[in-house]
């Protein structure tokens, strides 16, 4: 079958390890089942993956792709869970948690073998493209808005980076749950582009807010941290759930402790999220905010556009 694998590490150039061509049919283990992948998003996992970050050099070939929308064998229309070994399904409740591609092949692949428990009824109103966006991006939004960060109607919110999968979720997620959302980007023109979403106010990274919020999303890392810290009221919370722009900011620690500021990781969800958060863009009739699609042939150039940092949403890959 075809698909995208990383077939060696490449930390400063990316691509390079980027191919696209022929790939084992996956094996299923008793419990697990096959889906006909027919749309995967791009994530930022998958370009850690191309630079080596979480694989080894003897699990190459591994194919990318961490969430995926298709269907099952019996005809029904579903999403994936990428987590695999969460809640103790799938793997049984002692297997260490991985995402897909860590472990498992991934999913940008004409086909993918998962825990059958891993799989969740397609939104009817969502199109296999949009519902592909919801398992990573979207379900760490939801997590690090709803169950890290405790938010409801009426809080406010920072989002830092509007333009990545992740912000474009949270802004869309938060406007809809009634929160006072604000967001940062480098670009005037994203800025402009979250606030027709219904953020309330966008400035550039560093600038200071009206407010200080309940919650700061922190997913940019090195470039940010430093405003995010002075962002969030006395006794909010950071939820963090990447760096893209690097690990090493100075940490900010008299700031933390005095301000009291609570820390908190996020890494996707649950299964029961998942389907929450399915639930919850059908009931709103909310639409992950799609960049670019494009077929899996050219997922080189998906990838590109990913590295780029030009988009406004999420990179989506159809198969
Ligand atoms: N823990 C988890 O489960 C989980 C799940 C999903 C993602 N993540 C992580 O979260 C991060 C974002 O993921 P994503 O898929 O949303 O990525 P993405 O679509 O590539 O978005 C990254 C965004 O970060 C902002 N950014 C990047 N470099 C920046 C810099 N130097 N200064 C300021 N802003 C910068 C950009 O926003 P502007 O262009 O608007 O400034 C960009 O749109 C990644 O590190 C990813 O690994 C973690």
């Amino acid at each position: 079958m075809l698909a995208a694998s990383v077939t060696s590490f490449s930390p400063d150039s990316p691509l390079d390890g980027l191919e696209v061509g022929d790939a084992p049919e996956p094996v299923t283990p008793e419990h697990w089942t096959t889906v006909d992948v027919r749309a995967a998003s791009l994530n930022h996992h998958d370009v850690w993956s191309l630079r080596g970050v979480g694989l080894r050099e003897e699990q190459l070939p591994m194919i990318l792709g961490t969430d995926a929308a298709g269907v099952a064998p019996d005809g029904t229309e579903v999403i994936v869970h990428g987590v695999i070994g969460a809640d103790g399904h799938g793997v049984g409740p002692r297997e260490r948690r991985t995402l897909l591609s860590e472990h498992h092949p991934g999913t940008l692949a004409e086909r993918v073998a998962v825990p059958a428990a891993n799989l969740i009824p397609k939104p009817a109103g969502l199109s296999f493209e949009e519902a592909a966006c919801l398992p990573v991006s979207w379900l760490t939004a939801y997590t690090m808005l709803f169950t890290a960060g405790g938010l409801a109607p009426g809080n406010s919110v920072l989002i830092q980076g509007a333009g990545g999968g992740v912000s474009t979720a949270a802004v869309l997620l938060g406007v809809a749950a009634g929160l006072e959302v604000f967001v940062t980007s480098r670009s005037a023109e994203k800025r402009e582009r979250a606030l027709s979403l219904g953020a309330a106010a966008a400035v550039a990274p560093g600038e200071r807010l009206p407010q200080r919020v309940d919650v700061v999303l922190e997913s940019v890392g090195q470039a940010t941290w430093k405003h995010s810290v002075r962002s969030v009221r006395p006794g909010g919370t950071i939820a963090v759930c990447g760096a893209t722009s690097g690990d090493a900011p100075p940490a900010e620690l008299t700031r933390i402790f005095f301000q009291e500021i609570r820390i908190q990781g996020v890494t996707m969800g649950t299964r029961d999220d998942l389907a929450a958060l399915a639930n919850f863009v059908s009931t709103q009739d909310i639409k992950p905010l799609i960049d670019s699609v494009h077929p899996l042939q050219n997922t080189q150039e998906a990838m590109a556009r990913l590295l780029s940092g030009a988009q406004f949403g999420k990179v989506v890959i159809t198969v």
